[in-house]
C-alpha cells in the first residue's frame, strides 16, 4: 500500500497535475528544534510531509541539547502516550530501543536500502540488534569556531590554527573592545566547549577519556591542562553568559558583538537565517588543533509503537526523511551535513563542503568520534556526570586543580 502510495504521489507530482495528497495520516513530533535557525529547517521537513499528505501535530519542547525533551518524552511514556516521532540522540535511542518501545523500520530501510548509504558511526544508533529503529536526518559536528569577519580582520585577519594563535585573536578582539567569545552559561554549551578542547590535546586523549573513560586519561595530568583551558577560555565570555541560549550568543556574533562562538554547526543555521554568507559575513573552522578529526553528533528521528492507523504515516516520514533530495533541501538550512553518502556537495556552501569533506576524511582517518556532549560518546548517566563537573568548573566551583579527580570520580561513580 505505501509504495502504490509513493508511486501515485511521484506520479501526480512528475505528471503536473495539480498535486493532490491523499491524506495518509498524522504524526505528532516531539523535538527542540525552536531557535530561527531550527524552525527554518523543521519547515522543510513538515511542508514535505504534507505535500505527501502526512498531517504535522508539533510537540516542540525548547531546551538546547534535548534535555528539557528527554524528560517530556519520559513522562509521555510513562502516561502510555508516546508520540509518534521524537528527534533523538546517539545513545538515548539504544535507550529507548532497549525499552522495547520504538517501532522497527525495517521494511522501509530495506526497500529503500538504508544499509548501503548510512555511514557506520551513525547505523550504531539507527539499530538495534539488526533492527532500524531510527532515520539520521543529518550528521552535526561540534569542533567548529564561528567567526564574525568584521571582527576577525580587525583582528589581524588570520583564522587562529593553533591554541596560541586562538588566544592571540581573542586578546585582540578584547583590545578592540568587544566580547572575544559570545557563549551561553548552559551546561551543554560548556561541555560543547570542551568536546573540542579535549579533542585539541589529542585525538587518543579524546578517544581514552571521553569514549572509553579511561581514569588515567580522566584524572591525568593533560585532563588538568584541558581545565586550564576552560578556565582561560572563560576569562573572554562576557558577564551576563549565565543562562543565554545558545542561538542568543550566535546573535551576538552576528551583530558583531561578539568575536566568535566555539559551537556545533547549526549555529550555521543562525547564520543563515540572518542571510549571512560564509567568507563574506563570517568564517567557519575547526577548533584548532583539532584540523583532521571530527566530534559529530547526528538527529535521528525514532517512531515509537503506536496504533497501526499512524503506521503508514510514520514509515512515510521516515522515508521522507531519508530521501536525497530533502536530505540536501534540510541540511542547507540546518548547517548540518547529509546522513546519506550518496548526496552531492553542489548545494551546499563553503561552510558545508567543508563539513562534508571533513567527515569523510575523519571516517577514512579512523578519527572520527561521537560528541560527549551531545550523547553520542556515552549514555546519559556518563554525560551528566562529566556536565555537572564541567560546569561546576567553568563557574568557578571546581578549581582546575581539582577537576580532573572530580571528573574520574564522578564518571566512575555511574559507569
Ligand atoms: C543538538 C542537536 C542540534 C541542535 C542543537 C542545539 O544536540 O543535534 O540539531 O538542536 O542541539 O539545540
Amino acid at each position: 500500500m505505501l509504495r502504490k502510495l509513493l508511486i501515485g504521489t511521484m506520479l501526480a507530482s512528475s505528471v503536473g497535475v495539480v498535486a493532490y495528497a491523499q491524506d495518509v495520516g498524522r504524526v505528532e513530533v516531539l523535538h527542540w528544534w525552536t531557535s530561527g535557525g531550527e524552525a527554518a529547517a523543521l519547515d522543510v521537513l513538515k511542508k514535505d510531509l504534507e505535500s505527501k499528505g502526512v498531517t504535522w501535530a508539533d510537540m516542540p519542547v525548547a531546551g538546547g541539547g534535548g534535555e528539557q525533551a528527554m524528560t517530556a518524552l519520559r513522562a509521555r511514556v510513562t502516561a502510555g502516550n508516546a508520540p509518534t516521532a521524537v528527534q533523538m540522540l546517539g545513545f538515548d535511542i539504544l535507550d529507548w530501543a532497549q525499552q522495547g518501545v520504538v517501532a522497527d523500520l525495517n521494511q522501509i530501510a530495506n526497500e529503500e536500502g538504508w544499509e548501503e548509504v548510512v555511514p557506520d558511526a551513525l547505523k550504531q544508533f539507527s539499530k538495534y540488534e539488526g533492527t532500524w529503529i531510527a532515520a539520521p536526518v543529518n550528521v552535526h559536528s561540534t569542533n567548529w569556531v564561528w567567526i564574525n569577519k568584521e571582527a576577525l580582520d580587525a583582528a589581524g585577519g588570520k583564522a587562529p590554527e593553533t591554541w596560541d594563535e586562538l588566544i592571540a585573536v581573542l586578546d585582540k578582539m578584547k583590545e578592540n573592545g568587544i566580547t572575544p567569545i559570545g557563549h551561553g552559561g548552559q551546561a551543554w554549551q560548556d561541555a560543547t566547549i570542551f568536546d573540542s578542547v579535549v579533542l585539541s590535546l589529542g585525538t587518543d586523549f579524546y578517544k581514552a577519556s571521553m569514549i572509553d573513560l579511561d581514569s588515567e586519561a580522566l584524572g591525568g595530568e593533560k585532563m588538568r591542562e584541558a581545565f586550564a583551558r576552560m578556565e582561560k577560555l572563560r576569562s573572554y565570555v562576557d558577564d551576563n553568559f549565565s543562562g543565554r541560549d545558545w542561538n542568543l550568543a550566535s546573535s551576538m556574533v552576528i551583530e558583531g558583538e561578539a568575536g566568535m562562538q566555539i559551537m556545533g554547526d547549526w549555529a550555521k543555521g543562525e547564520f543563515l537565517n540572518a542571510d549571512q554568507t560564509p567568507g563574506e559575513d563570517f568564517v567557519c573552522i575547526r577548533f584548532p588543533g583539532t584540523q583532521g578529526s571530527v566530534t559529530f553528533n547526528s538527529d535521528q528521528f525514532v517512531m515509537f509503537k503506536v496504533g497501526e492507523e499512524q503506521r503508514e504515516a510514520q514509515l512515510m516520514m521516515a522515508s521522507a526523511i531519508m530521501d536525497p533530495g530533502f536530505q540536501i533541501a534540510f541540511n542547507t538550512v540546518k548547517g548540518s551535513v547529509p546522513a546519506r553518502t550518496d548526496v552531492s556537495n553542489e548545494e551546499f556552501d563553503d561552510c558545508g563542503k567543508k563539513g562534508m569533506a571533513d567527515l569523510a576524511e575523519a571516517n577514512s582517518n579512523g578519527t572520527l568520534y561521537g560528541s560527549m556532549a551531545h550523547g553520542h560518546a556515552n549514555p546519559a548517566a556518563v554525560k551528566n556526570a562529566m556536565y555537572d563537573v564541567i560546569t561546576q568548573h567553568f563557574n568557578g566551583e571546581i578549581s582546575t586543580d581539582d577537576a580532573p579527580a572530580e571528573l574520574a570520580a564522578a564518571v566512575e561513580a555511574v559507569k
